[in-house]
């Protein structure tokens, strides 16, 4: 396992000194190139000079003569506002307009016209739309690749303002809106009207068209007024590398104008000729740029990756793996079985506990044991006390200050009386109620003994011995109260 980490380790530091390069180009323009004008960013193919940019369809002129600074392309006429790799271009274009007099006739007009021949109008996020009450709009374009006039348009009628459809709803009645086809390039527009809008001159003495991203405009009460003050509005140009498909620009005799640099792929461009470049899955960064795209750290981002912290992700090229540490096992992920404690460890834990509780288990019971065998022997005392014992005692220690006396016939003689009842008192303990007045049968074996020995070896005869003997037992609480205790 340790072995194993340290690997984890190198791989992850190389991997964050990769994005540390990448981060370095984060404008993605070229090496000592500007990839900036004003706060758009301006990323390779672009470029403002000829050895920033791939080819003049990708220059971008940067007018710093306006604050601030203005990106156009074309050497002028078409203001950028934004770029993105993966084929578009948003510019202004400007709003055509026709207007008149009460009278009916005309007092001024825009018809603009995009020339652009490099980059085709998106057929997915621009429509035509005219607004007004007396209005028709044409377009004409050319179509790349068909050597063909293109012209479509739409109309719109009213006659009145509290009449029109409102609410964003761009059909017809006030504001018309077409679709437009893939592949428009040099687009022309223009306007016409019926009446010279001599019929709803009072509300509408001028009619607007233009070809706009359709998200940028919504139709609602105000648009015949705020639209006099609106001079262009966003539209979305596709552009692409070359006028070939990727199964040509692939080609090995095309490897030196092929534009996908490390880690992209080639994609078909969807609405015109020529191809884009794209990062492969994983990766990101400026795949046009010549040190191509860059390994995401999927662990770096929660939203990226599944494993149950960043801790337990581990980053691979293009991808990453979630991982347990030591003592764990499992896959690490959120949507999996994430990761737990290893079993051997649980046994180990479990069997300790079980120790515990076992010790605890067999400690108190042997508290409890000795506490009991404590009173018992505490009570054993007091009986002893209660039953003359102590007096016998004493009559034992006189008997051993003046030993001669003890030992007279009378008490000879009344040894076997004395035995009886020795026996007697035995026998009656042993048939009495209460357990711990009962002699166990140790005890009885050991006086019936001693009683033996009384009988036999005649005891009181040997004083010196029997002294010794009796202290003994009477050194012994226990000893001395099972051999007086009634
Ligand atoms: C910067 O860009 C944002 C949109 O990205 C735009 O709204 C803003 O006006 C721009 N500012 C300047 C100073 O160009
Ligand atoms: C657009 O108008 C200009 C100027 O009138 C003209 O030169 C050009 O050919 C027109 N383009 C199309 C596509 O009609
Ligand atoms: C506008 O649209 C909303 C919902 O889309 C609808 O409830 C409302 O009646 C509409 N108003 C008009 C004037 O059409
Ligand atoms: C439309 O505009 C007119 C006049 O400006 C106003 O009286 C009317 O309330 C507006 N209607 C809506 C729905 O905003
Ligand atoms: C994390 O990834 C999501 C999805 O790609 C992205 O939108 C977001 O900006 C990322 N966050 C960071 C901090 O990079
Ligand atoms: C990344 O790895 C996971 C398994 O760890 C796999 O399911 C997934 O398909 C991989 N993604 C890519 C883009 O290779």
């Amino acid at each position: 396992m340790a072995p194993l980490a340290l690997g984890n380790i190198l791989q992850l530091l190389i991997f964050s000194c990769l994005i540390a390069v990448g981060a370095s180009v984060a404008s993605q323009a070229l090496p000592n190139c500007s990839g900036k004008c004003g706060n758009l960013s301006i990323p390779y193919p672009f470029g403002m000079t000829p050895e920033c940019y791939l080819n003049e369809n990708f220059l971008i002129t940067c007018d710093n003569s306006i604050s601030p600074p203005q990106p156009q392309l074309m050497g002028g006429d078409i203001v950028v506002t934004d770029i993105t790799l993966d084929g578009q271009l948003e510019i202004l274009n400007y709003v055509a307009w026709d207007c008149y007099n009460a009278d009916g006739t005309r007092r001024d007009r825009n018809f603009p016209w995009l020339q652009a021949s490099m980059f085709t109008i998106s057929n997915v996020k621009n429509k035509l739309t005219a607004v007004g009450c007396d209005t028709k709009a044409n377009i004409r374009a050319e179509r790349e690749g068909r050597e063909s006039t293109y012209f479509t348009g739409c109309m719109s009628y009213c006659e009145k303002r509290d009449l029109l459809d409102l609410n964003g709803s761009c059909s017809g009645v006030g504001c018309c809106q077409v679709s437009i086809p893939s592949g428009l390039k040099n687009l022309n527009i223009s306007l016409t009207s019926y009446y010279h809008h001599t019929y709803v001159w009072d509300f509408n003495p001028c009619s607007y068209a233009f070809v706009a991203d359709e998200t940028k405009f919504t139709f609602n009460n105000k648009s015949f007024d705020e639209l006099a003050s609106i001079e262009s509005l966003p539209l979305v140009l596709d552009w692409a590398i070359g006028n070939e498909p990727c199964k040509v620009a692939e080609l090995p005799e095309h490897k030196s104008d092929y534009a996908c640099k490390q880690n992209s792929i080639c994609l078909d461009a969807a609405n015109r000729s020529g191809y884009i470049c794209k990062c492969k899955d994983g990766y990101e960064g400026n795949p046009y740029h010549p040190i191509g795209c860059q390994d995401i750290d999927e662990c770096k981002n929660s939203s990226l990756h599944n494993c149950i912290s960043e801790r337990n992700c581990f980053n691979t090229p293009a991808n990453y793996t979630c991982f347990c540490s030591e003592g764990f096992h499992g896959d690490g992920r959120k949507n999996g079985n994430g990761c737990m404690r290893n079993e051997v460890n649980i046994i180990k834990i479990s069997i300790a506990f079980s120790l515990c509780v076992l010790v605890v288990i067999v400690g108190s019971s042997w508290l409890f044991f000795i506490d009991k065998k404590r009173k018992l022997l505490n009570m054993k005392k007091k009986f002893f006390r209660q039953n003359g014992g102590l007096l016998l005692q004493q009559e034992l220690h006189e008997r051993e200050a003046s030993t001669e006396t003890i030992l007279d016939e009378k008490v000879a003689n009344e040894r076997a009386v004395e035995q009886i009842k020795e026996v007697a008192k035995l026998a009656k303990r042993c048939l009495s109620i209460k357990g711990e007045e009962r002699p166990s049968m140790k005890e009885v074996a050991q006086e019936l003994e001693d009683l033996r020995k009384l009988t036999c070896q005649h005891p009181w005869a040997e004083v010196a011995v029997n002294i010794e003997e009796t202290q003994f037992l009477l050194g012994q609480a226990s000893s001395v109260s099972t051999y007086v205790s009634n």
